[in-house]
């Protein structure tokens, strides 16, 4: 295995992982196979986010819209879910890795609540990683609760509407007190956000790759961390090395 070689580590990676039922036809398997192989991919994505010192690992597990897909396989990917949990959910813990969960939690089979809460709870005063599944998870779905919760308070009379300003948006999301992700990966060729982190990924930097989510690898992450250190970020000023020079006066 080759040595990192990129400078500059972003804080936070968030991964829309797609890919698995490409993967799976291209040899000619059903999909339930390209999601198992998703797993090991996902085990990797961790320990390597955590080996370069990434903060914030945020993965899109399952999307409020991917309830559209036949009963099966919801069922295979809730079953994959609930097995990871069991299986990893020890092992992270002893890695000081902490599990936070993002999406709407309300009518979730118990089944899959009680796992989520435990792994929350169980990793909660963890200090390395912090490892975000995205589960159950839709952008505007979470933008629509947070507008609701500060419309709740206004109508209370707790909150006055013209004091309502982005940080009061964001301490209402399901990400509230994690920093917007410096980079989103999206496996697969697709070139879309598919509802992932809408408000977050104002700024985020972004990269494409053409690999399906089970071939991604170390290496794939290692090889995407240096196209991100290559990257300019500017955030409507001007670069750093742009903005170094003192202003010329003509
Ligand atoms: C990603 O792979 C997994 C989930 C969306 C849960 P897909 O299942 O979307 O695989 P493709 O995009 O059909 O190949
Ligand atoms: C996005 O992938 C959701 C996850 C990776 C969990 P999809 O496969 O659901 O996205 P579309 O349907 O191709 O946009
Ligand atoms: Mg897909």
């Amino acid at each position: 295995m080759s040595t990192p070689r990129f400078v500059t580590i972003p804080d936070h990676v968030a991964i829309i992982m797609d890919g698995n039922g490409r993967w799976a036809k291209k040899r000619g398997l059903p999909r339930a196979m390209g999601h198992r192989k998703g797993i090991d991919a996902v085990r990797e994505a961790v320990r390597t986010a955590a080996d370069v010192g990434v903060k914030y690992l945020t993965l899109f597990a399952f999307s409020s819209e991917n309830w559209r897909r036949p009963e099966a396989e919801v069922s295979d990917l809730l079953g994959l879910l609930k097995a990871f949990i069991r299986r990893d959910l020890a092992e992270l813990h002893e890695d000081n890795v902490r599990v936070r969960i993002i999406g709407d939690r309300a009518n979730l089979r118990p089944d899959i609540l009680k796992l989520l809460e435990e792994a929350e709870h169980t990793t909660r005063g963890n200090t390395a990683l912090t490892l975000v599944i995205a589960f159950n998870y839709g952008a505007r779905d979470e933008i629509a609760r947070a507008a609701a919760s500060l419309a709740r308070d206004v109508e209370a009379g707790r909150l006055r509407a013209q004091d309502i300003t982005p940080s009061l948006i964001e301490a209402r999301l399901d990400t509230a007190g994690i920093p917007d992700p410096d980079l989103i990966i999206r496996t697969s060729g697709e070139e879309r956000l598919s509802n992932f982190l809408l408000w977050q990924a104002a700024y985020s930097e972004f990269i494409f790759l053409p690999q399906y989510w089970p071939d991604f690898s170390r290496e794939t992450f290692y090889t995407a961390l240096e196209t991100y250190a290559a990257r300019d970020r500017r955030f409507g000023g001007l670069s750093a090395a742009k903005a170094a020079p003192a202003a010329v006066v003509v």
